[in-house]
């Protein structure tokens, strides 16, 4: 059977894919259905935060198939428990909770609105080269303007500043705003950190104002910035962040975590979803957060993004950007020749919205040699005459 040709027959278009089928998964490593192996230094799109079908969440979830696949959050459930106590203790506050959903434009939406319940206002501030989702809010938010080109009924209350400017966020925010939403490190534009004290005076500017700091967590939490989350990297303590991707190392699940004044504001009813904290889900994000927090993930980030920035300084590399392991390489040449030659050679990284960046976001379990294994294929590939330049 022609799985591709099947596919491409009975489903709508969605992302440009891959060329291969992928049939296993251990570790940093993709199998694909003809036996070619493949090196994911993008993490089966920055999902694969354990690796590829770790055994501790492979467990819970074959454990919590067998006994109750689902029950929705009308009954309580002691995974659902398990799961947020640890979220709140990873990368929250004392006081501070959780509400459970399925995705992580879905963890911005409920961000949001709760911001604009907590507040009583409705603007929303956003910036430039952010991407929060495809769902109508999430979408209005998000600042890489194709993303929103030819897309009708998005939101209007939403303020677009640019990345990093501090004044133009401070004369937002006076226009009554109910939050800020930023990715406190832009991923989908190359991996930008923020400017030197930027989130720690969005944070001050938004207490003046009343607006409820919002960060967008999913790429950026959990570990993979070399710190339990974004916030605790920047020392920052933001009014509501929200998690997705890796938190159920693929079982699909998004998280928005209030603080505990935001919390306080919340009453029963005001938010809800079937799908969303059921014990499927819990299991693997318990499971996950258990593996995160046990064998501290963020320090191997941390000392794998040292070791990225001290051994790739070859020709065809004119800079870093980026935290831990979400990474943005600044090539001297388009980046999308460069994936192709990596794939060709059985390595697997992303691009970015920006034409010269590689982005690296691979499991926080890899290892030195397997980033050795990168360091080389990459160096051939960047060698004169190797790839288009
Ligand atoms: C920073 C960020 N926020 C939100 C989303 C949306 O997540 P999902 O695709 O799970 O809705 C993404 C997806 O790539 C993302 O990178």
């Amino acid at each position: 059977m022609d799985w591709k040709k099947e596919e491409d027959t009975y489903l709508l278009p969605g992302y440009a894919k891959f060329p291969f089928v992928p049939a296993k998964g251990e570790g940093a490593w993709i199998t694909a259905e003809d036996g070619t192996k493949y090196l994911d230094f993008y993490g089966g799109h920055a999902v694969a935060l354990l690796g590829h079908c770790p055994p501790a969440v492979v467990a819970a979830v074959q454990a919590q198939a067998e006994t109750l696949l689902f029950y929705s959050t009308l009954a309580y459930s002691p995974l659902r428990a398990q799961a947020a106590k640890a979220l709140v203790e990873l990368c929250g506050e004392p006081g501070s909770k959780v509400f459970f959903c399925n995705s992580g434009a879905e963890a911005n939406e409920n961000a949001m609105r709760l911001a604009r319940a907590a507040t009583g206002k409705k603007l929303i501030v956003a910036t430039d080269g952010s991407f929060h989702g495809r769902t109508a809010g999430a979408l209005a938010a998000t600042g890489i303007a194709k993303y929103r080109q030819g897309v009708a009924g998005l939101g209007t209350d939403v303020a677009h500043v640019p990345f990093g400017d501090l004044h133009a966020a401070k004369a937002a925010l006076e226009m009554g705003a109910a939050g800020f939403i930023l990715e406190p490190i832009q991923s989908m534009s190359g991996a930008v950190c923020p400017p030197a004290g930027y989130l720690q005076g969005l944070a001050s500017a938004c207490e003046a104002a009343g607006a409820a700091l919002i960060f967008d967590e999913v790429q950026t939490g959990l570990g993979r910035v070399g710190a339990p989350s974004a916030a605790h990297s920047y020392g920052v303590t933001p009014s509501i962040q929200t998690f997705a991707k890796g938190l159920g190392s693929g079982v699909p699940c998004g998280a928005v975590l209030a603080s505990p004044e935001v919390a306080s504001k919340v009453k029963s009813g005001d938010l809800g979803s079937t799908f969303g904290g059921g014990p499927l889900a819990c299991a693997a994000i318990a499971a996950t957060l258990g593996e995160v927090s046990s064998r501290k993930l963020w320090e191997n980030a941390a000392s794998l993004e040292k070791l990225i920035r001290d051994t790739f300084t070859f020709p065809g590399i004119v800079g870093i950007q980026g935290k831990g392991l979400l990474l943005g390489l600044m090539l001297d040449r388009p980046a999308k020749a460069v994936q192709q030659a990596l794939l060709e050679k059985g390595v697997l990284v992303g691009t970015s919205d920006v034409p010269n960046v590689l982005r690296l976001l691979p499991p926080l379990t890899i290892n030195r040699e397997e980033v050795g294994i990168l360091k080389n294929v990459l160096e051939q590939s960047l060698l004169p005459g190797a790839v288009l330049a």
